[in-house]
């Protein structure tokens, strides 16, 4: 079973990523190291150089690979914009189970204080961005989760708790409901 972690910038997707795959004994992928590895540049760079329009469409073609190349049973670390492409949405659904790892600003805040990488909250009125796009991305991750852990002040282990418990179940429903399509379609 795929798990994929959704979730806003420095809400701790990579971290937990990285235990989760050692917990699960499954790969890891991060789509943001793999969209710099795959353009040879950091996601900076591709920012400044071909816009952020240009960066969402590697990022759909990145899941769109996933899914084309039968990706199966890996933790999968997304960028915070991931689900806020429409077309995403059911892309990532369809990959695995859908974690959205959901914080509060202020965690942002205290996390990427000296942060240098985000393009999207670089500037002075940091805060004020964290909480508009916040605000702004809320619906797009709740309509991708499949499963919502909430991850302020919780310690690492309770978080992969919890999105064991909560996973359980969805994985089979997902894969019967593939099941019924390839047998009706
Ligand atoms: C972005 C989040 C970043 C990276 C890019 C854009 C976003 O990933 O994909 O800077 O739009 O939220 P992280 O969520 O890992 O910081």
């Amino acid at each position: 079973m795929n798990i994929i972690l959704i979730g806003f910038m420095g809400c701790g997707k990579s971290t937990l990523g990285i235990r989760l795959s050692y917990r699960m004994k499954q790969p890891y992928i991060d789509t943001d190291k793999q969209i710099e590895h795959q353009e040879g540049r950091s996601i900076q760079e591709i920012f400044d150089t071909d816009g952020e329009a240009y960066f969402r469409s590697v990022e759909t073609g990145v899941i769109e690979a996933f899914i084309r190349d039968g990706l199966k049973d890996h933790v999968i670390s997304t960028g915070g914009g991931m689900p806020v492409t429409k077309d995403n949405i059911p892309l990532l659904k369809r990959l695995g189970v859908v974690a959205w790892l959901k914080c509060k600003p202020e965690t942002v805040l205290m996390r990427l204080a000296d942060d240098r990488t985000r393009p999207l909250l670089q500037g002075d009125d940091k805060a004020d961005r964290v909480r508009e796009l916040m605000e702004f991305r809320e619906p797009f991750y709740r309509e991708c989760a499949d499963v919502t852990v909430e991850v302020d002040n919780k310690p690492i282990e309770r978080i992969m708790d919890e999105i064991f418990t909560k996973s359980k179940g969805v994985w089979k429903r997902k894969k019967r409901m593939r099941y019924e399509q390839d047998t009706y379609n």
